[in-house]
């Protein structure tokens, strides 16, 4: 049974694609037999984007597969070997509008579990990149995942954003019954050398600490080296220059990732 990772927080503009299309790219590198599937929760499909495609091309998405009943197989393409894509796109815009009226006993927050049920036995891993609100596709996504990740820079604001989604995960824990662990915390965009950037870490850091949630040691650098790698070459920059010190970074990321905690 594959492990469900999901990346999640109450805003946009956070890294949480960039996250997910990378740190799946050191996975792909580092571990080539093992199977990994990239789920597109957000409708504007950027993790498509990532990997040179458009998103309101595919024949087939995520909306397709919860609105129509379309089986996962059906809509999933092939990136990589052992690299597959599920995509997303506008149309999930309309998921709350086409499924809230149709219900038919059916629960709104357990579509894509239905979903990954149907292919968690398939992949090793299944990557969840997640749109810039926790709404009803959000919490379906917390509804499906075994873990969280909840990027954050540290900025004005970033605790009280990381303690917005962590009530949001506890609520969805105690009325949905979901079973995800928060796994981590994950400064991204940091400017070291800016005193304010560290102040608003040690904040998160000593929040984290008392609420027994692990911020990842990994800082991800404030950097264009990500979007220029997706500009220029059309893919994340882990696979474009797979030896570079950015991309040691999302190797190092990953390894924790999936350690899950257990050799802190
Ligand atoms: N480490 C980084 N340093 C600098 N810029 C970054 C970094 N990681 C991502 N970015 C850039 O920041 C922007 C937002 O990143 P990304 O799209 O991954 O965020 P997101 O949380 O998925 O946003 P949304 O919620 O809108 O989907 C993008 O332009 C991306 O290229
Ligand atoms: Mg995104």
């Amino acid at each position: 049974m594959g492990e469900v990772l999901a990346f999640i927080a109450n805003k946009g503009g956070v890294g949480k694609t960039t996250i997910v299309v990378e740190s799946v790219s050191a996975l792909h590198l580092a571990y080539p037999d093992k199977k990994v599937l990239i789920i597109d929760g957000d409708a504007q499909g950027n993790s498509a984007v990532a990997f040179n495609k458009d998103p309101n091309k595919f024949e087939n998405t995520l909306y397709d597969c919860v609105v129509k009943d379309l089986p996962a197989k059906d809509a999933i393409v092939n990136l990589k070997p052992n690299l597959d894509l599920l995509p997303g796109n506008q149309d999930l815009n309309y998921f709350e509008l086409d499924v809230l009226p149709n219900l038919r006993g059916r629960n709104p927050l357990e579509f894509f579990k239905k979903i990954v049920n149907q292919v968690k036995g398939e992949y090793d891993f299944v990557f969840f990149d997640s749109p810039p609100e926790l709404k009803t596709v959000g919490l379906n996504i917390i509804n499906s995942a075994d873990y969280l990740y909840i990027p954050f820079v540290p900025e004005k604001f970033a605790v009280k954003g990381i303690v917005a989604v962590l009530d949001i995960v506890n609520q969805a824990k105690k009325r949905l019954g979901a079973h995800a662990k928060v796994d981590g915390v994950i400064a991204n965009m940091m400017k070291p050398s800016t005193k304010l950037h560290s102040n608003y870490l040690l904040q998160a850091d000593i929040f984290c600490k008392r609420n027994g949630i692990r911020l990842l040691n990994t800082r991800i650098p404030n950097t264009i080296r990500f979007a220029d790698s997706i500009a220029k070459f059309g893919m994340p920059h882990v696979l474009a220059d797979p030896k570079s010190d950015h991309s040691k970074i999302y190797f190092n990321l990953l390894k924790e990732m999936l350690d899950h905690g257990t050799r802190l």
